[in-house]
């Protein structure tokens, strides 16, 4: 298949582009910088310069490559903008949809996330209501409507996002967060999931039926179970208190659905998942990240800050 990978350059996209090639397909990759194309060669990927927000550039670039499907990684997180966030969910996604519409794409593959569902007493299943009326995810319901336009539209509800390059790394900052004894008390639940198996399930959805699919691991945790295991792991003392930080949800989320589709999470844990998250096993991640330090552009992006709700 021919694919248009929209956010080409981000934690999932360039552990994404490999597992697309390997698997057969032909891929272009979206960055809005052109000091990032060299990164996607290397990865795989055609390169793309392309801001989502330019309605008319997103048809152009839609109509010009003729994809057989649009796989959507967007995200602004990284300077913690989450109005911009919001916007790009809303209005990125929808001149995708009307790009791939017009173009007669049938399917997209989208990232959403796994911690909107409304409070409850069992694990959240992608049938249970979302609460996506508050800031910063008012762009989630936006998003999710908006594939829903499409033949075939699959959203993947991610968990929380860890391993090298996200907030979770040694380097990034709830991992400063937690060094410095800032994280605030807040009794929750997460559900994460490795950025590399957040790859694979994108390459897996490809072939699954539209709707939503909640993709997470096997051990949904409360901050208490996971924070001294973390903080471990990043060589810190465990934090005073429990900690307030991105992707906090009042019940754990399910997978059940994923895994019926086939989809198995290689790290099950993050029990594990947190000891490996700076080891050599993402090579992708490393030849990324050596290339953009050539690239220069952005050293600090890494190193992002956080989100907190
Ligand atoms: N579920 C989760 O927990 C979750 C999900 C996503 C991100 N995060 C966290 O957020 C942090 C930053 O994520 P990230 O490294 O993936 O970077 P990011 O800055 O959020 O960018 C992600 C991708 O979106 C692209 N993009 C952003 N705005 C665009 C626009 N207007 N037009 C076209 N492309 C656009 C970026 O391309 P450019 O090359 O143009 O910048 C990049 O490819 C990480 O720490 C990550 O862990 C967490």
């Amino acid at each position: 298949m021919k694919i248009l990978l929209a956010g080409a350059t981000g934690v999932v996209g360039r552990r994404l582009i490999p597992l697309l090639v390997q698997a057969g397909h032909e891929v272009a990759g979206t960055t809005r910088r052109t000091e990032r194309a060299d990164l996607l060669r290397e990865l795989g990927a055609t390169p793309v310069v392309l801001d989502v927000l330019d309605a008319d550039a997103v048809h152009e670039a839609v109509a010009a490559e003729r994809p057989d499907a649009v796989i959507h990684q967007l995200t602004d997180l990284s300077a913690e903008d989450f109005a911009a966030n919001s916007h790009l969910r809303i209005e990125g996604t929808r001149n995708l949809v009307d790009a791939a519409r017009a173009a007669d794409v049938e399917t997209m593959i989208a990232q959403s996330i796994a911690w909107l569902y409304v409070p409850g007493d069992t694990p959240a299943v992608e049938t249970d209501p979302l609460d996506s009326s508050l800031p910063p995810y008012e762009g989630i319901a936006a998003l999710e409507a908006a594939v829903a336009e499409m033949p075939h539209g699959v959203v993947l509800r991610y968990g929380a996002l860890y391993g090298s390059g996200t907030w979770y790394a040694s380097d990034g900052a709830i991992a400063e967060r937690v060094r410095a004894n800032t994280m605030r008390e807040a009794p929750s639940w997460t559900s994460f999931v490795h950025a590399d198996d957040a790859a694979s399930a994108a390459l897996a959805a490809l072939d699954w039926p539209a709707g939503p699919v909640n993709v997470v691991d096997e051990e949904p945790a409360t901050t208490a179970d996971w924070l001294p295991v973390y903080s471990a792991a990043i060589g810190a003392p465990t934090p005073g208190n429990a900690g307030k930080h991105a992707a906090t949800t009042g019940r754990p989320v399910s997978n059940a659905k994923a895994l019926s589709l086939g989809w198995k999470p290689q790290v099950a844990s993050w029990r594990t998942g947190f000891s490996r998250m700076n080891a050599a096993t993402d090579a992708v991640t490393e030849l990324g990240t050596a290339a953009e330090a050539a690239g220069a552009d952005d050293a600090a992006k890494a190193n992002g800050a956080a989100p907190s709700r």
